[in-house]
């Protein structure tokens, strides 16, 4: 089969690429691997899950939230956002599409897309004139090698794979990584009545919802610097009242949760009530690494022993592009994010682009799917077709 523009992944970034190109009537086509889109939302996340992030920043192009929407949204408002996106604008992706292996063909000067029809289990080539990534920057769940955790007996669970502390009730659980998942996990976990205990190893600011509503808000106007500042001034009045984390083993580094974020990638921890817990004594904090396990016993880096029933690795994600774009080069390094740096990191060389790699959620992602198809459509009206 042949098409115009080919994108890979029907996720937010996908699905609104598709969108924007639509709206110039360039042909389009969508793989997807899983039977349905959005498949990180509808199929991959905890049943508690709220969107971190307030509703403007998590809203595709041509679809603003209606006034009604509340500021953050439940998991399900934003899956049925999705689907009145999808019907709206009529986007029918090729489900059960797994691209394993493309190439740019410089003889043909197109790309070849090879994708495995997961049910008829026949390999299906594809060419197109330009290729937009769109599998995601949480593309596989990453589990760090642990010494001996071959003999663990109990359960080990990715975040990605975790639904609910359900089934968890009245085990002693331990959840690897302090970021926003593991802490809402870690939360869940307690509520469920798991004895938890959850195990931070890098420095994190810990905000609220609306700490981090006011810092994104004012990034629009003002340097990253000043906007931590100021956050910080809102955070510190609140630790005043409440008292200081860091007595409870949540360390903060020392640049701004902003200039963390876009520095390092690693995005403020936005507190669900995990923090309460933790004061009240209901989540235990362990800080440092795991140094070995064998068997049920866990042997941390400060020298700590402890057992448990199951572990939760929420030390979040890897990009995936590399495994199947055999010449990621012309947009992505080896770690699959993008070469450039922002704000022309979605474009690549030979009619190669990339949508959602920005590290700035769906805001990010609804923005690269605008610049991509306006660029894609720059390049069709220059060149004769
Ligand atoms: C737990 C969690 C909570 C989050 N909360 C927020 C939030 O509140 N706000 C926010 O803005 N962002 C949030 N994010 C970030 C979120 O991942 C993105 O904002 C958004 O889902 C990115 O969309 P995407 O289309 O780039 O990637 P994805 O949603 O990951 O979609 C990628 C799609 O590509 C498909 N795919 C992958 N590989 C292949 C292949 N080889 N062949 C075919 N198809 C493939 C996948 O099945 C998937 O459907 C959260 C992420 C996680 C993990
Ligand atoms: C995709 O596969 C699932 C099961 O594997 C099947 O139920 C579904 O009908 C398939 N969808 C398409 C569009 O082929």
């Amino acid at each position: 089969m042949e098409t115009v523009v080919l994108i890979v992944g029907a996720g937010p970034a996908g699905l609104a690429t598709s969108v924007c190109l639509n709206q110039h009537s360039i042909p389009n086509v969508i793989l997807e691997r899983e039977d349905i889109y959005a498949s990180l939302w509808k199929k991959r996340a905890y049943d508690r899950l709220k969107l971190h992030l307030a509703k403007d920043f998590c809203q595709l192009p041509f679809m603003p939230h209606g006034p009604d929407v509340p500021t953050f949204m439940p998991k399900n408002l934003f899956v049925d956002y999705l689907d009145s996106y999808v019907t709206r604008f009529d986007i029918n992706p090729r489900y059960n599409r797994t691209v394993k292996f493309s190439t740019f063909d410089v003889s043909k000067n197109k790309w070849r897309v090879e994708a495995e029809n997961t049910v008829t289990r026949e390999t299906e080539v594809y060419w197109s004139e330009f290729l937009v990534v769109a599998t995601g920057e949480n593309g596989d769940g990453n589990i760090p090698a642990v010494r001996g955790i071959e003999t663990f007996p109990g359960e080990i669970v990715h975040s990605s794979q975790y639904k609910s502390g359900r089934d968890f009730r009245g085990k002693n659980v331990l959840v690897v990584g302090g970021g926003n998942s593991g802490m809402e996990i870690s939360f869940d976990l307690c509520n469920f009545e798991a004895n938890t205990a959850v195990l931070i190893r890098t420095p994190r600011h810990v905000l609220t919802k609306e700490e981090v509503y006011l810092g994104m808000s004012l990034l629009k106007y003002f340097p990253v610097t000043m906007v931590d500042k100021v956050v910080m001034v809102a955070a510190m009045a609140r630790m005043l009242v409440y008292g200081d984390v860091s007595k409870l083993g949540l360390f903060r580094p020392k640049q701004g949760p902003f200039a963390t974020k876009l520095f390092t990638g690693k995005s403020p921890v936005i507190d669900v009530g995990t923090v309460q817990k933790i004061r009240d004594g209901e989540i235990q904090v362990i800080n440092g690494g795991i140094g070995s396990i064998s068997g049920k016993t866990l042997t941390f880096e400060n020298g700590m022993k402890q057992d448990f029933d199951a572990i939760v690795f929420a030390t979040g994600y890897k990009s995936s592009v590399c495994n199947w774009l055999k010449n990621y080069e012309y947009v992505m390094k080896e770690d699959g994010f993008p070469k450039k740096p922002t704000p022309k990191h979605w474009k690549g060389e030979k009619n190669l682009y990339c949508a959602g790699f920005s590290r700035k959620g769906i805001a990010g992602a609804a923005q690269d799917a605008v610049s991509v198809a306006d660029d894609i459509r720059t390049i069709l009206a220059t060149t004769k077709h």
